[in-house]
């Protein structure tokens, strides 16, 4: 089929490339120049294990291509994928849908013949209603059908999520889109992806309330991990033992420094507003989001509790700042708030992520990015590891490190406290 990926961000490029790689003809457009130069160059604008490859490829294959022109991309489209930002907006806790709606009056614009206009882009309740609106100001419903078909994928592992999906979901009224829409994931679908076909609007919230549940969990996992310091238990033992139950299921149970990223503190917040929209509390959720914030808090006593409350001229590590592991993004990464509070309090703070030096910190008083793991922990007083990637999971400390009161704060519980210990060291985990 021919596809058209308005937006290549992260979930326009990476869903673009695969479908390129499932054999569709696929056109990657954005109004930024300077990346769609860079695309064709082979240069990615963000970092995901596996894409580099895809896109060079299918590029190379002539499968997938990349162009400013969106009129002319949209023309030569059979189905047209929205995938632009909706960022929360400013003074509110509100989606900003801008973008979106510039984009469909840009659509209503090309249409030419029968297009399928999919929205990928997260969309509160209803968006999809105002879309169809906008176009039809322009062009004969039957002539295109707005559909809602989210998309599920974790950074670091989008590749992957995309191929193996556990659903595919596709709201829409219209039974001649749907079955064009079942055919193009067929190949996801026929490896064992279900697919689950809604309205519009369903799949318009399936996608917010997915995340503000899986958020949820995330946030009773690390609130049991508080309970767990008080009282001498480990929380992995926790996460296993309610994770067995089916019902409850043991995929992101693991605790950790408060979850951030692009999407959960985004979309908890927008569910939330949408809800007020409709007059409806979501008061789950709100606690939700409370918690998560005051978790930097949390955070911060803690390692205050490690020190001593000894901060001031502390030589202080930090392994990995990105919001987790195999991404580069930093957006509400918790390391934006205690990297900045140590430092106001005195700390020498030096960190390492794979992914590199970080702008966010570049003002920071006594905050250096090392070139390597080894430069980063070398004088420590205390090792933060604040992200799970691999590079860190086999670190021996004792070869690193001449400090034999070197303390060691697992943020990710990778480490088993009894090994650390018996190097002589000092492990706190969380909610352990
Ligand atoms: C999330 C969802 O998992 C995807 O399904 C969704 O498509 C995406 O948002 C989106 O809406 O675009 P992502 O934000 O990339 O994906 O990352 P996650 O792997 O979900 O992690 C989010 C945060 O939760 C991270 O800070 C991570 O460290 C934290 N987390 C995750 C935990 O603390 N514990 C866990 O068990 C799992």
């Amino acid at each position: 089929m021919k596809l058209c990926m308005i937006g290549t961000g992260y979930v326009g490029l990476v869903s673009g490339v695969c479908f390129a790689d499932l054999g569709n003809d696929v056109i990657c457009v954005d109004k930024d120049n300077n990346k769609i130069n860079n695309l064709k160059k082979g240069i990615i604008p963000i970092y995901e294990p596996g894409l580099e490859e895809l896109v060079l490829k299918n590029y190379k294959n002539n499968r997938l291509n990349f162009s400013t022109n969106l009129k002319e991309s949209i023309k030569k489209s059979d189905i047209v994928f929205v995938c632009v930002g909706t960022p929360t907006r400013r003074n509110s806790n509100s989606a900003d849908l801008s973008q979106v709606y510039s984009v469909a009056k840009e659509i209503s614009k090309s249409i030419n013949k029968f297009k399928i206009i999919i929205n990928k882009s997260t969309v509160p309740v209803t968006t999809g209603d105002e879309v169809e609106k906008i176009i039809a100001k322009k062009v004969s419903r039957k002539y295109f059908s707005v559909v809602s078909n989210p998309e599920f994928l974790r950074e670091g592992e989008a590749i992957r999520d995309f191929i193996y999906p556990d659903r595919v979901v596709i709201g829409s009224n219209d039974v001649k889109s749907k079955k064009i829409l079942k055919n193009l994931y067929s190949p996801l679908i026929s490896k064992g992806a279900k697919f689950l076909s809604t309205n519009r609007r369903a799949a318009e919230l399936i996608k917010y309330a997915s995340n503000a549940f899986l958020a949820t969990k995330i946030t009773f996992i690390n609130e049991i991990a508080n309970l767990c310091e008080k009282t001498e238990i480990d929380v992995e033992d926790i996460s296993i033992g309610i994770g067995l139950d089916k019902r409850i299921g043991s995929r992101f149970l693991r605790a950790g420094p408060a979850y951030g990223g692009s999407c959960f503190p985004k979309d908890t917040k927008a569910i939330v507003s949408t809800a007020d929209k409709f007059k409806t509390n979501l008061s789950v959720i709100k606690s939700v989001i409370k918690s998560n914030q005051i978790r930097s808090d949390i955070l911060q006593k803690r390692v205050n509790l490690i020190l001593k409350n000894k901060v001031k001229n502390k030589k202080i590590s930090f392994l990995g700042v990105t919001f987790k592991a195999n991404t580069d993004d930093m957006r509400d990464s918790s390391s934006l708030k205690l990297i900045p509070y140590l430092s106001r309090r005195g700390a020498q703070i030096k960190y390492y992520d794979p992914t590199g030096f970080k702008k966010e910190f570049s003002k920071l008083k006594n905050v250096e990015f090392s070139q390597s793991i080894q430069d980063s922990i070398k004088g420590s007083d205390l090792i933060v590891i604040h992200t799970e990637w691999n590079d860190f999971k086999s670190i021996n400390f004792r070869k690193f490190s001449k400090n034999k009161k070197l303390i060691i704060y697992d943020m990710r519980n990778i480490f088993s406290p009894d090994k650390i210990k018996k190097m002589g060291f000092k492990y706190f985990g969380i909610g352990r």
